[in-house]
């Protein structure tokens, strides 16, 4: 574990951060002597990651219930970590769902509601902290947690595809935008990662919520002449088809 004092700690901000891979990737910044502000929708499932993480790292992890398609809260929450701590040196665009079903079966609101997730959700955090990053002048990073289903349609995956696709295209554009002001933005898309977002079956052979969060540190441990924009991670023995 890092031992950097309190104050010149590096700070991250994390969308969806109370469970699953956003969970883990909070866990792993602590551990690598970061702060962390995080965010997910239920307040519910906010208290519940705040009163765990508060026992090991104390005051180290911050939550808020965050809607990330709301573009005034997600961006006003971004703007509040910076301003409180000063310095914003990682977003972390997790937040994500599923929302899967034919093409002529999708309703409005599910379609809204995964692509308002999953691509403006990620789009308005990112902007809020790309700002933020310029101002301050000392550059940062942008990992957005895209997936395989960024470049691999599937039936059934209409909307989530879309919204995958759209992220990585975001995060492409964005990181010829932003390079110059050394924050470095990286797509991270994994394959099938085990946690509650799409449960059922063996998840033995999937990656672990961990392996993500692995990624993610590695991946900040890059020199700054180095910007690796784009990261795929598979499990190694995914069933046979
Ligand atoms: N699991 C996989 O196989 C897999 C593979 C590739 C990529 N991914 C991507 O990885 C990311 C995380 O997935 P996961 O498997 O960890 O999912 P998960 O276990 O279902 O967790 C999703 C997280 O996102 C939060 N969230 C959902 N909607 C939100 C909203 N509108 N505003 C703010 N937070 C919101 C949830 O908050 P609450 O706790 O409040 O609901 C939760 O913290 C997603 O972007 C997903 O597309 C997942």
């Amino acid at each position: 574990m890092a031992t950097a004092g309190a104050e010149s700690r590096r700070v991250a901000a994390v969308t969806g951060g109370s469970r699953g891979i956003g969970r883990a990737v909070v866990d792993a910044l602590l551990a690598d002597g970061w702060r962390v502000h995080f965010s997910s929708l239920s307040a519910t499932s906010v208290e519940a990651a705040t009163a765990a993480l508060a026992a090991e790292h104390g005051s180290l992890a911050k939550g808020h219930s965050v809607d990330v398609r709301d573009p005034r809260a997600i961006t006003g929450w971004i703007d509040a970590v910076a301003e409180t701590e000063g310095r914003l040196d990682c977003l972390v665009n997790n937040a994500g769902v599923g929302g899967f079903a034919p093409v002529d079966q999708i309703s409005f609101e599910e379609w809204r509601r995964v692509l308002d997730t999953n691509l403006h959700g990620a789009f308005w955090a990112l902007r809020a902290a790309a700002r933020q990053m310029k101002r301050r002048g000392g550059g940062g990073w942008i990992l957005n947690i895209a997936s395989l289903a960024s470049r691999n349609p599937f039936a059934g995956g209409a909307a989530y595809n879309a919204s995958k696709y759209g992220l990585l295209g975001l995060s492409e554009a964005a990181m010829l935008d932003l390079r110059h002001h050394d924050i470095r933005v990286c797509a991270i898309l994994p394959g099938s990662v085990d946690t509650e977002f799409r449960e059922g079956g063996d998840g033995s052979w999937k990656l672990a919520p961990e392996d993500v969060a692995r990624a993610v540190t590695d991946l900040l441990r890059y020199p700054e002449r180095a910007l690796p924009s784009r990261l795929e991670l598979r499990p190694t023995r995914p069933p046979k088809r």
